[in-house]
């Protein structure tokens, strides 16, 4: 069976002592995290940066990988307030979010910032966690294919940047219209989706490489109660978390209910 992902984003949440503590409150609540999970379920946890080392701290050797929620495109130079993926290689990052709606909404990230994040991740070996998904707006106009098509197709620069070995790129299908409100989309309409979307990769990549590398997984108002309905479809291959990710008991009952599907 293909791995699923469990992936937290906590986006500007938590303080460090309270990302810490978090950590802690879910390692203890599965205690057995990697046998519990196995390779049927990959939890990952994307703290804010500043709080990065601490939860690295916590999660060492338990079996929960550490992600970040953006990155700069170079390795070093003159680029003040920037996070390198050097520093997130060395702070044990594997994964890394890109592209989320709120940076494309609040700090302009346009397709092409997208791409070379992307490049940039993908040069130190960390997995993207590349976002797309349309604006209610774009929806209405009947537009959700071609945005999520120019997202994909751009983020990868039109299939020239390509995983090698066993480099990982995940798309995280996200509604913008549905992030953070508690009503998910239907499970069918994400599944269409996520259909648009492997189709793409299949377009732009070899099929082993659609196979072995590329997963597609739904965010957008994920919890306990719903991520069954999503994940048991099999093209949906694992959920992209914000608010329902901030609890710990949440957070535990959505791989329980990931790992018994
Ligand atoms: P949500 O956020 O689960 O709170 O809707 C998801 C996300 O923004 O990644």
């Amino acid at each position: 069976m293909r791995t699923r992902y469990l992936i937290a984003n906590w986006k500007m949440q938590l303080n460090e002592s309270e990302s810490e503590s978090l950590a802690k409150q879910i390692i203890e609540l599965l205690p057995d995290v990697a046998a519990a999970t196995s390779s049927a379920v990959e939890l990952v946890l994307c703290p804010s940066h500043l709080s990065l080392s601490h939860v690295a701290d916590a999660v060492r050797g338990r079996g929960i990988a550490l992600g970040a929620q953006d990155v700069f495109w170079e390795d070093k130079g003159a680029f003040t307030g920037e996070i390198s993926p050097r520093t997130l290689k060395e702070l044990g990052c594997a994964f890394c979010l890109v592209g989320h709606s709120e940076r494309r909404q609040h700090l302009n990230e346009t397709d092409q910032i997208v791409c070379r994040k992307t490049t940039a991740l993908l040069r130190h070996d960390i997995s993207p966690i590349i976002c797309v998904g349309e604006t209610l707006a774009e929806r209405n106009a009947g537009q959700r294919d071609a945005v999520v098509i120019r997202q994909v197709r751009s983020a990868l620069d039109e299939g020239r940047l390509r995983p090698v070995g066993n480099q990982r790129i995940i798309i995280a299908y996200e509604p913008v219209w549905v992030i953070g409100t508690g009503r998910a989309v239907d499970p069918n309409d994400a599944a269409a989706a996520h259909q648009l979307i492997r189709d793409e990769l299949s377009e732009m990549f070899p099929g082993d490489v659609v196979e072995k590398n590329c997963f597609v997984v739904y965010g957008g108002s994920v919890d306990s109660k719903n991520i069954g309905d999503f994940l048991s479809i099999p093209i949906i291959e694992g959920a992209l978390v914000g608010g329902a990710s901030l609890k710990a008991d949440e957070f535990v009952r959505m791989t329980e209910v990931i790992t018994a599907l």
